[in-house]
Parts: C-alpha cells; structure tokens; sequence
C-alpha cells in the first residue's frame, strides 16, 4: 500500500549540499518524504562556491524547505527539529564531532523519532585501522554512544567503500589527481593489463611517507585490502543486510560495470573513463 504524503515521516538532512547529501535529498523527496534541509548560508556572493546557491534553489523547487543556520546556533536548530521525525547527517568528515550539537538539540526538542548518523562507511564498532584511520572510526563511534546516551532511536548505516570513491580515487591515493595518463589513443582493445602487487610493507611505507591528510586514504586501503576488515565479522540478530529492504532493485558489480565499459564502442570522450 502506498501512504500518502501526509503520512509521511519528515525527514531533515544535514550535509545536505555534499557529495552524498544531495543525493539523499533527492531520494527522500522521490519517495515522498516532505524533506527539509538544515544548511550553512549560500550567498550570492560566495564566489568560492557558486553551485551551492545552485543547489538550494534546485533544492527549493523540487518543494524542499531549506533552514539556513550554522551547527552552533543551538536554539535554530531545536526550533528545525521540533518541525521533523527523522534527523539524517550526511555532514563531512571534520564535522562529525559537530554531530554532538545536533544530538544535544534532539534531546531538547523530544520529538525525534529517529537519527541516521554520518557513517555511510565501514562498521565502525567492528573494525580498527591505522592511526589517521582511526581517528575517523573513533570519531564515529563517539557519536554513536552519544546518541545511544541520549535515547535517540537510530539506524547506523555501514555502506563499506562507495563504488565511485574507490574505482576512481581510493586505488590511487599517491597520484595527483589533475591528470589521466591515456596510453596511444584509447581505442586499443585486448590489451592485457600488467598486475603489480604492492606488499603489506610497502603500503605502510607509503603511509609513513605521505603527509597527513594525504596517509587516510592509504590507511583505508591498508584496512581493506591487507586486514580484509570490511567483511571480517559476521552480521548478528541486530544488523540488517541493506540489499534485503530493496530486493527489487538489481545492482551493477563492479564487474559487470567493467564489462560494459570494455565492450562499449570507443568514444574519445569517455576513453579518459572518468
Ligand atoms: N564509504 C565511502 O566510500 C564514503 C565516501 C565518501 C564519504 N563517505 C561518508 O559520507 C559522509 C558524507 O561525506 P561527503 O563526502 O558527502 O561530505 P562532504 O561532501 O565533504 O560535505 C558534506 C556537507 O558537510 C557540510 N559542511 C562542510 N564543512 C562544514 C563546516 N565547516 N561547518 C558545517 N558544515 C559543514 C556541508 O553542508 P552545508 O554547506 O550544506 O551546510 C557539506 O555539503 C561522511 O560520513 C563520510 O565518511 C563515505
């Protein structure tokens, strides 16, 4: 059965404007969610970022109600949550402490039927890395006993590497990002590609050398290539494997994925394969 909007939890979304929220937004609005935003102010004359005036108004026409307020303007944001059920954080990874200002505001406003932390990566209470790595697990898990403390309802959402971030970036963390290396014209098919393997020595090596914050990313590939820490652990009673809520939903492996840019005819544009 379908319920109409007017059933419909209220759904407020920080981090609203980055690379994940925006495409929770547009998932809570499609599925019928009235969907509120809790943002930072984009000014018109912010020319440091143009796109995100861009995206509030993008937001606002596809019927989104946008607080404008910073994470420390306590008495705004109760007054925002008082408005909603559900809180969502996509907010970026120097921010995550900042949850605490939000939970501390859910506790206030009491009407909170559910929190959805900032984590949308490895399970936090289940795995451990190196220490720039660890410093984001740790963070992560602060905010975890805070909402438990606070008798917050809550869904913690372990989505392991996103696909995008470790085809294209996470598998190269050393190499500047301004350029791709296409080898002839791109158009060559049946090449074999030349396997080299980087041993556990040389990733920690290459963590040592690097700067931080350049050495995360080593270290969370450090965590799931030589730990193997992603699938390390069985699910129990309480976890739910994500596929299960959408089992009508046909995902494209990796693999797959491969196979489709490999057989595509070749187009100069997409031989940069960005
Ligand atoms: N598993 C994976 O592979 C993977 C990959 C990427 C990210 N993630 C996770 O996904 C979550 C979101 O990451 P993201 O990359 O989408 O984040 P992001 O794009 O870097 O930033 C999200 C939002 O945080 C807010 N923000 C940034 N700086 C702020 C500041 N100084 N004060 C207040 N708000 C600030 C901004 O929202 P407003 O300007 O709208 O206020 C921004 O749009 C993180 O928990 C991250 O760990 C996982």
């Amino acid at each position: 059965m379908v319920s109409s909007p007017k059933s419909k939890n209220k759904i407020l979304i920080f981090g609203a404007t980055g690379y994940l929220g925006k495409y929770m937004v547009k998932a809570s609005v499609s599925a019928g969610h009235p969907t509120f935003v809790y943002a930072r102010p984009a000014v018109e004359s912010d020319h440091s970022n143009p796109s995100k005036l861009q995206l509030h108004r993008q937001f606002e026409s596809m019927g989104v109600t946008i607080f404008q307020g910073e994470l420390d303007e306590h008495e705004k944001l109760v007054s925002a949550l008082q408005q909603v059920d559900v809180v969502i954080s996509t907010l970026a990874v120097p921010q995550h402490l900042d949850q605490l200002k939000i939970i501390k505001a859910m506790e206030e406003a009491g009407t909170i039927k559910r929190f959805v932390p900032s984590e949308f990566g490895n399970e936090v209470d289940r795995v451990s890395g190196l220490p720039p790595f660890e410093a984001l697990l740790e963070n992560k898990r602060k905010i975890r006993r805070a909402t438990e403390a606070a008798g917050i309802c809550y869904t913690y959402v372990s989505a392991n590497a996103f696909s995008a971030y470790f085809i294209d970036y996470l598998l190269h963390p050393h190499i500047q990002r301004d350029e791709v290396i296409i080898y002839g014209t791109g158009h060559a098919k049946g090449r074999m590609m030349k396997r080299s393997y980087m041993p556990e020595d040389e990733i920690i090596k290459l963590y040592e050398t690097l700067p931080f914050p350049e050495n995360i990313a080593v270290a969370i590939l450090h965590n799931i290539f030589i730990k193997g820490d992603q699938m390390s652990f069985e699910l129990t009673e309480d976890d739910l494997e994500a596929s299960k809520l959408y089992p009508d939903h046909v995902y494209t492996s990796v693999d797959k994925l491969l196979d489709i840019c490999l057989s595509a005819p070749p187009k100069p544009k997409l031989a940069a394969f960005a």
